[in-house]
């Protein structure tokens, strides 16, 4: 394993590019199994989940090629199986998305069962649900989801919960059914949008995504198609976050401001200066954040995914800060890790109530999951000392570049191989 070594204390300046977003990527390469026609994918960051979905594609049997650049040509005209077994799935979590793309193409499917993960029990009850109302018959035994319907006829689902996944696994099993499928308490979030944007370029009749109601008229074919998906709204705002905690000047380029804006707000309300243009937002931060308090909510609320970076810089703000999360049952593993580099936070349920600090101390520090490493980093780049993360694997599976792209702006960051022994670690930082 790998481990980043961040000296902290240098003021972020300049610009960087936003890739593709990884919760459009992982939900519109599965959609292209939908078609027995080619499919070109543009913009896709070029991550770990999207080249392990690259990987189980072509596992079940699609001409499938993956470039670098992010561009990612699907051919699923010889699809050999319908079924993604354990290791597979364990290599990516988001596969559940392979239930709604086969069942909606094939009438069937077998994903092992995705189960929890470090953020919370993650149930696919409301795709079950979805799956269950268009006729499929699901069964989960040995740990495997098993779908298969001899036809898919178009019904009304009522989300219990608003589901990213859910909506959207819907939707891919709704869009060759017979009939309309209306999709009530839909989740808005910009990846879904995105999603359903594709699937109406392969010829799909998917009406009112973003609102919480979305009709999907089943059609009797779809066609191959070229796409770009959008900008990762949750890279972006990592970058404004980490830019306002070293109190730099950075523009975030390549984005949809529309798309950041409860970051935006929450960032002026702290007492940064936030600027917009077309296609970027500039954050300038200052020396002592204001307190805030955030409250997580489905989009356009404050994005999860950005609750933990956002928790690190309430931790250095003047005053207490208190944080709700409320999509997540237990997304503050974090919390231990900035505590060992002197945040004072008290954790009570889905409640934290953050005490400002002056400044963090660096410390060895473990990333527990993909966004807690991001918060890690964001912390090493602005305490005291050079900060050890460990377990930085899970960075790479939901950021390209980051440490190039942090490096670009000054940080002064490096990756190291985890074989180097403790000793020349401790040369290493003291040397650096
Ligand atoms: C997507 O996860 C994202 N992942 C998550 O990003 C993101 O945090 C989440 O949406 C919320 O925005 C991908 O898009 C791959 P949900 P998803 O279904 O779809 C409960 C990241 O860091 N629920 O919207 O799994 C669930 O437990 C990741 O990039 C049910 O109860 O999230 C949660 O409490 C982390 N039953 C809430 O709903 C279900 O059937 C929202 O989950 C489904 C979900």
């Amino acid at each position: 394993m790998e481990k980043l070594l961040i000296r902290g204390g240098k003021r972020l300046k300049g610009k960087v590019m936003i890739s593709g977003a990884k919760n459009a990527a992982v939900a519109v390469i599965p959609a292209a199994l939908l078609t027995d026609e080619l499919c070109i994918i543009e913009n896709l960051p070029y991550i770990d989940d999207v080249m392990v979905l690259a990987d189980i594609l072509t596992a079940l049997g699609a001409k499938v090629d993956l470039l670098p650049t992010g561009r990612i040509t699907v051919k699923a005209d010889r699809i050999e199986s319908v079924k993604a077994d354990h290791e597979m799935v364990k290599r990516m979590r988001a596969s559940y998305y392979l239930l709604g793309a086969l069942l909606g193409r094939f009438g069937k499917a077998e994903v092992a069962f995705p189960g929890g993960c470090e953020i919370g029990a993650r149930p696919i009850d409301q795709h079950i649900k979805g799956f269950k109302a268009l006729g499929a018959e699901v069964e989960i035994d040995h740990g495997m989801v098993r779908v298969h319907a001899d036809k898919l006829v178009g019904n009304e689902i009522y989300l219990d919960v608003v589901s990213v996944g859910a909506t959207i696994n819907i939707m891919l099993a709704a869009v060759l059914a017979e009939g309309t499928t209306t999709i009530v308490n839909a989740a808005k979030e910009p990846e879904v949008v995105d999603t359903a944007n594709f699937l109406n370029c392969m010829g799909a009749r998917v009406k009112g995504a973003g609102t919480d109601v979305i009709k999907i008229k089943g059609v009797e074919k779809l066609s191959g198609c070229e796409y770009a998906i959008i900008p990762d709204r949750i890279e972006a705002g990592t970058f404004m976050i980490a830019a306002a905690a070293t109190c730099g000047d950075v523009v975030i380029g390549g984005v949809i401001p529309k798309h950041l804006e409860a970051v935006s707000a929450k960032l002026l309300e702290m007492g940064m200066d936030v600027a917009e243009g077309d296609d970027f937002v500039r954050v300038k931060g200052i020396e002592r954040p204001r307190k805030a308090n955030i409250k997580t909510l489905p989009y356009p609320g404050f994005p999860t995914d950005l609750q933990q970076p956002m928790s690190v810089l309430l931790s250095v703000a003047d005053g207490t800060s208190i944080i709700t999360e409320n999509i997540f049952e237990s997304r503050y593993k974090h919390i231990e890790e900035i505590r060992k580099m002197g945040a004072n936070l008290t954790v009570e349920g889905r409640v934290a109530v953050i005490e400002g600090v002056k400044r963090l101390t660096a410390a060895p520090v473990i990333a527990t999951d993909l966004r807690a490493g991001a918060a890690l980093v964001v912390a090493g780049l602005m305490a005291e000392g050079v900060t050890e993360i460990f377990n930085i694997k899970y960075l790479d599976r939901g950021y390209e570049k980051f440490e190039q792209k942090l490096i670009s702006l000054g940080a002064d960051m490096r990756r190291i191989d985890d074989n180097v022994s403790e000793l020349n670690v401790k040369r290493a930082i003291a040397n650096y």
